[in-house]
């Protein structure tokens, strides 16, 4: 299908050629001097003391699951309205994973009163999700968290750039998780990063990070170690330097990338605003969001395939996000009989509209226009 108007599209210049070419022209590929400058420029970007580089999002949860030492007999709590990743690393750790609804079919993100009411003695952390880029209610889960002894990790795959009151996404939690995934606002192809404000965490998170090894390949190299010891066992989650690199160019894009984002969303709101059938959410924004993603509700009763189907025929890539998790087969078998009401009336009704860095004012237009014949076509038929 060639998309008239695509849901992403990447944005990549000369800029990003010549930084992969730079690595392959140095001869080093991976975890070296691009990887070390990329956590640097991060951590500053995020305002966060550290930044360390991983391979995906998938992985730096994981790994921040770890350096908390959550295990078996732990809960931490997420929300169903996410990406699999997060309670599937949950999962695999044997933590129970407690399904959060979220605040209300405006606000997408995790409700903290919700959370407040799923608290047990066994919970452990809350690992929240910056849904499309807006920030969560964190003062809200700062409270719970010092209230119950809690720890917070931020699923900030939707959110670099994004801040609240005045502090990044990144720095909101004792761990923050970020993607540089093709479809997200910075792009490596594959690429992951966690922030930290604690020393004693960013250097488990450096060993867990390359098997549990006390020193790299580039130490030896560099003559700094002969030898190394092995702390306790780890992965290979290890960034390799074209991503790096590449990362390092997106990353210095970031800040207009996100610009040019909010422009679309504010198209988005003008030219949908008075139409009956489809409401956006995150009416009234928290804080600085990043404009990751552009859902939209149809109103109950409006076939959502068809819709979908209809800006299909014109050419136009939709999407959903996310079916709940907590209705998968998998979590399903766990607690069969557990209902979200808000997540479960959201996911049945939202798309997810394009938006990227290089879209414009006139593809906003043309999709809007669609849905307006659309929704106006179904009124008349009614
Ligand atoms: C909210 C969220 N968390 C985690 C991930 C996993 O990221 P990655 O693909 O980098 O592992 C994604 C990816 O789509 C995501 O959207």
């Amino acid at each position: 299908m060639k998309w008239k108007v695509p849901l992403f599209d990447l944005n990549l210049e000369q800029a990003e050629r010549e930084a992969v070419q730079r690595v392959l022209d140095s001869g080093w590929l991976t975890m070296g001097e691009e990887v070390i400058a990329f956590e640097r420029e991060f951590a500053k970007h995020a305002g966060a003391e550290h930044a360390v580089a991983v391979t995906n999002c998938t992985a730096a949860l994981h790994l921040a699951l770890r350096a908390l030492d959550i295990g078996p007999k732990d809960e931490v709590l997420c929300p169903s309205l996410n990406f699999c990743a997060g309670p599937n690393v949950i999962s695999s750790l044997g933590a129970k994973v407690v399904f959060t609804d979220i605040t209300s079919d405006d606000d997408l993100c995790i409700s903290p009163e919700d959370a407040a009411a799923r608290i047990t003695p066994r919970t452990k952390a809350i690992m929240v999700m910056h849904y499309a880029g807006t920030p969560c209610d964190m003062d809200a889960f700062h409270k719970l968290a010092e209230k119950h002894g809690l720890r917070l990790i931020e699923d900030a795959a939707h959110a670099p750039g994004a801040s609240l009151n005045g502090a990044k996404c990144g720095t909101l939690a004792d761990l923050a998780c970020f993607s540089f995934y093709s479809n997200k606002n910075m792009s490596t192809g594959e690429g992951g990063m966690i922030t930290t404000n604690d020393e004693t965490l960013a250097v488990r998170l450096r060993h867990l990070r390359s098997h549990g090894m006390t020193a790299s390949t580039l130490h030896r190299h560099k003559g700094h170690a002969f030898s190394y010891d092995l702390i306790e066992p780890g992965y290979n989650y290890r960034l390799d330097e074209m991503r790096a690199a590449m990362g390092r160019v997106q990353l210095s894009r970031l800040e207009g990338f996100n610009a040019q984002r909010k422009k679309m969303d504010e198209c988005y709101r003008t030219w949908l605003d008075d139409l009956e059938g489809i409401s956006l959410p995150f009416s009234s924004h928290r804080g600085k969001p990043s404009y990751h993603i552009m859902p939209a509700l149809l109103s109950p009763g409006i076939d959502r395939e068809d819709f979908m189907q209809a800006l299909k025929d014109s050419r136009i890539q939709t999407s959903i996000h996310y079916p709940p998790s907590h209705l998968f087969g998998w979590y399903r078998k766990q607690k069969p009989d557990q209902c979200l009401p808000v997540t479960e009336d959201v996911t049945a009704r939202e798309v997810t509209l394009p938006l990227f860095a290089s879209m414009q004012a006139d593809q906003v237009e043309l999709v809007c226009d669609v849905i307006r014949n659309y929704l106006e076509k179904r009124e008349k038929a009614a």
